[in-house]
């Protein structure tokens, strides 16, 4: 039995910076599960572990141990199960465009989705969007439409990796999410118990996601790969520009209606195709696809990715016509460049919060459409973002906007790869 003296000593050889032992991190989280242990301490594990760092040894045992927590899902080795996972990003609506677009070229999709967390936006909340659609799927029935649709969006269930869900919520009460290890496992853990074959991770850098610097980024993203082969799965990932919005819209139904009107070909931002042609790639490539870019153009331009998203959609209880009908907020306004100039930077995270904002007030069809992208040439007046909704937010949207004399380079969309 793992006791509170045996905690105390544990947390301080952390707070010391040592590496602590793999049966040492296995026991610990069941103790804490039963209520052996109690959130002071745990909290305090927690804050060593940010501050300290985890090696890969320790990372993967507190993995094993999350995952150890609660049920898997056991997919048949005859029929792979992809998933892809977002480190969290604003107006990125890669996984409404991309799981469709890979079930419609044979490949099935099992995706487990998360809600909003902080100024980034949540899978759930978007396709919740489209009246009837429900992301509450009993494990069964999941797997039931993945082999039925192709695919599948779901909620993860609260019998897989209990223990993340309630470290999870100790770690943002303590401020004690920036660690890589720690978000390693918590991400890898509920990949592994959801029961995908495969898994393509998209960790976002810049001042819009958790890991601001790029080398950041790319440490959490092998070390994800990692540990995701060390369970017997694929794994490939890659490292992408979160400095601005991915997509053009921010705010649930804005962002459902850039993904259905991207799917059907009337809208398609570059930024957002380039990183959904590449996740999807990655994936068929994973899946052992014969010939991932012809299949990919293929499912655009037949309309049968759109029409995927449909019958997922239906699947998961949407009311007939309801993708088609969602329509932005009718209140309107535009923010207007105050001078002429280039766009150097923009505040993604204010952005984020604001679109938040307008839904909270406003409700659905509320949140921001930007018009302007990083390193374009602006004249006084030229629109930088279309407001749908009701409060007053002109100004601070606009004051996101950094509006330099000189011009620069545009940073690459797709930063980094990571294959092994
Ligand atoms: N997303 C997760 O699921 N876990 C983390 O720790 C961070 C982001």
């Amino acid at each position: 039995m793992f006791t509170k003296a045996a905690m105390r000593r544990l947390i301080a050889r952390k707070r010391d910076g040592e590496a602590l032992e793999r049966e040492a991190l296995l026991a610990l989280i069941p103790a804490y599960m039963s209520d052996a242990l109690d959130d002071a301490q745990m909290a305090a594990f927690l804050m060593a572990c940010v501050l300290r760092g985890l090696n890969e040894e320790e990372t993967a045992a507190l993995t094993q141990a999350f995952v150890a927590s609660g049920e898997s899902l056991e997919i048949a080795s005859d029929a792979p199960m992809l998933d892809k996972h977002s480190s969290g990003g604003v107006a990125d609506t890669t996984s409404l465009i991309v799981v469709p677009l890979v079930a419609a070229c044979g490949v099935r999709v099992g995706k487990l989705a998360g809600r909003a967390l902080g100024h980034t936006g949540g899978t759930l909340d978007k396709l919740e969007a489209v009246p009837g659609v429900r992301t509450d799927l009993e494990p069964a029935r999941f797997l039931a439409q993945v082999h039925d649709v192709g695919c599948a969006i779901a909620a993860q269930s609260e019998r897989f990796v209990p223990a993340d869900k309630r470290i999870y919520a100790l770690r943002d009460a303590v401020a004690a999410v920036p660690s890589i290890g720690l978000i390693a496992a918590s991400i890898v853990s509920k990949k592994i118990a959801g029961g995908a074959s495969a898994i393509v991770y998209d960790v976002k850098t810049g001042n819009g996601a958790f890991m601001r610097e790029p080398e950041q980024a790319r440490e959490l993203a092998s070390l994800m790969v990692r540990s995701t082969r060390s369970f017997g799965r694929k794994a490939y990932a890659l490292v992408s520009d979160m400095n601005e919005p991915l997509g053009a819209s921010i705010g649930a139904t804005l962002e459902m209606i850039e993904a259905r009107d991207f799917l059907r070909g009337t809208r398609r931002d570059p930024r957002l195709q380039e990183l959904c042609l590449a996740l999807a790639r990655a994936m068929l490539r994973l899946a052992e696809h014969p010939n991932p870019d012809a299949a990919i153009a293929s499912a655009l331009a037949n309309g049968s990715a759109h029409a995927r998203l449909e019958r997922m959609l239906a699947a998961q209880g949407a009311l007939p016509g309801a993708l088609e009908a969602l329509l932005p907020s009718p209140q309107r306004r535009v923010v207007t460049a105050p001078r002429a100039g280039f766009l150097s930077a923009i505040d993604t995270p204010a952005l984020g919060e604001a679109a938040r904002e307008l839904e909270e007030h406003g409700g659905p069809g509320c949140g921001i459409i930007v018009a302007a992208r990083i390193g374009a040439r602006l004249q006084t007046g030229d629109t930088l973002a279309i407001v749908h909704g009701t409060d007053a937010k002109n100004l601070e949207i606009q004051a996101a906007f950094t509006i330099t004399e000189h011009s620069f380079a545009a940073r690459p969309l797709i930063r980094d790869e990571i294959t092994r």
